[in-house]
């Protein structure tokens, strides 16, 4: 791989709060909990926020990558049937950026009920004020036109602390809209720790050098939802073309016109993912040295290479679907014991562990 993800880089994250939180102690291994809403393929903007992050940071930590299901349900509730498609390849997503099962852990949500049990209990005290005020929620909502919210969907942050809190995660690499989310899950930690006894871990966010991808049509944000993305699954030449419609420096009509790469899309995505070329860029698009069309060819170029290797290891996966099934199916066992340990816990914290049982789901 090239370019700002480049393993060596420590500086090439940003951490918030990831110095002092957590519970890692000296000769044991940090956790990471991160992961995905199944509402589509995965994006350039997703690679960039997270998944660059997780692929790297694999092999110093304890890696678990949550498949959101029932997350994704929260906005896409009336059409279920597409969930069982788009959790195979976010998967397969994860798999071509590089996640590797033999030292990730990769799982369903749904498939965790002790998750959906621990958000229960979080629900006790989050108010909801505190959602209401929670940026990414309002912006999500204006973005989709939601007036009256839905109980699922303001209460998705719950439902997401509960997804790092039950593995008790040190660090979540995450795009920067996902930030407030892992403030609100410390914020809820730090609660129920008081309230009950410390038995849960308070996470840090770390967002990727770029936290937020433009989209292609000069959006502030790259999204699936606003159809300006570059997904990683996408052909080269289709990337091609994605890039040839960006509209670039409107001042621009001759290739030597002096230009201006702070207002250009093409140039924020030199610097995301071909920054050694991007500062040269700079000059040469100012001096008009560099017309837009050889522009857009470079960045194609880089992107391709960038997305090569995801391509081949995607192929890969593709031919061998029952290993991916297989890769599902130990992952989720894996979180399950682990978040079964974890409520255990949670229940004794709260006194409510009435008597030793053995039936059901929650089992003590
Ligand atoms: N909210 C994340 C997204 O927008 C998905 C997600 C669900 C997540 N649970 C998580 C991310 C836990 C980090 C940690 O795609």
């Amino acid at each position: 791989m090239s370019g700002f993800h480049n393993s060596s880089n420590k500086s090439a994250s940003r951490a918030a709060g990831a110095e002092t939180a957590g519970s890692k102690s000296a000769g044991k291994k940090g956790r990471i909990l991160t992961g995905d809403r199944p509402t589509g393929k995965l994006h350039l903007g997703h690679y960039s926020g997270s998944l660059a992050n997780r692929a790297r940071l694999q092999e110093e930590y304890d890696t678990f990558i949550i498949i959101a299901d029932m997350q994704a349900l929260t906005t896409n509730f009336d059409r279920p049937e597409r969930l069982k498609e788009d959790v195979l390849q976010i998967a397969l997503d994860n798999l071509a950026a590089g996640i590797d099962p033999r030292k990730a852990t990769i799982f369903i949500q749904s498939l965790v009920p002790e998750i959906a049990e621990l958000a229960m209990i979080f629900s006790m005290f989050v108010t909801v004020n505190s959602l209401r005020h929670n940026p990414t929620i309002k912006s999500e909502a204006a973005e989709r036109g939601y007036r009256d919210l839905m109980y699922g969907f303001l209460g998705y942050p719950v439902s997401q602390a509960a997804d790092i809190a039950f593995c008790k995660a040190d660090l979540v690499p995450v795009g920067e809209d996902n930030v407030p989310h892992v403030e609100q899950t410390r914020r809820i930690v730090r609660r129920f720790n008081e309230l009950y006894r410390p038995v849960l871990v308070e996470p840090g966010a770390l967002v990727g050098e770029v936290g937020r991808l433009e989209g292609l049509d000069g959006n502030a944000k790259m999204s699936k939802h606003l159809n300006n993305a570059i997904f990683l699954s996408d052909p080269p030449g289709e990337v091609e073309r994605r890039i040839n419609m960006v509209v670039t420096d409107p001042a621009r009509i001759h290739p030597t016109d002096p230009g201006h790469p702070e207002v250009c899309t093409v140039y924020s995505y030199h610097q995301a993912f071909n920054k050694p070329f991007s500062e040269e860029l700079d000059e040469n698009c100012r001096a008009g040295r560099i017309g837009c069309v050889a522009c857009k060819k470079r960045l194609g170029k880089a992107i391709n290479d960038l997305l090569e290797p995801l391509r081949a290891r995607r192929a890969e996966y593709e031919r061998r679907p029952g290993d991916v099934e297989d890769i599902l199916r130990e992952g989720t066992a894996r979180a399950r014991e682990i978040a079964m340990a974890t409520l255990r816990e949670v229940r004794e914290a709260m006194q409510i562990d009435y008597f030793t049982f053995q039936g059901g789901t929650g089992a003590f």
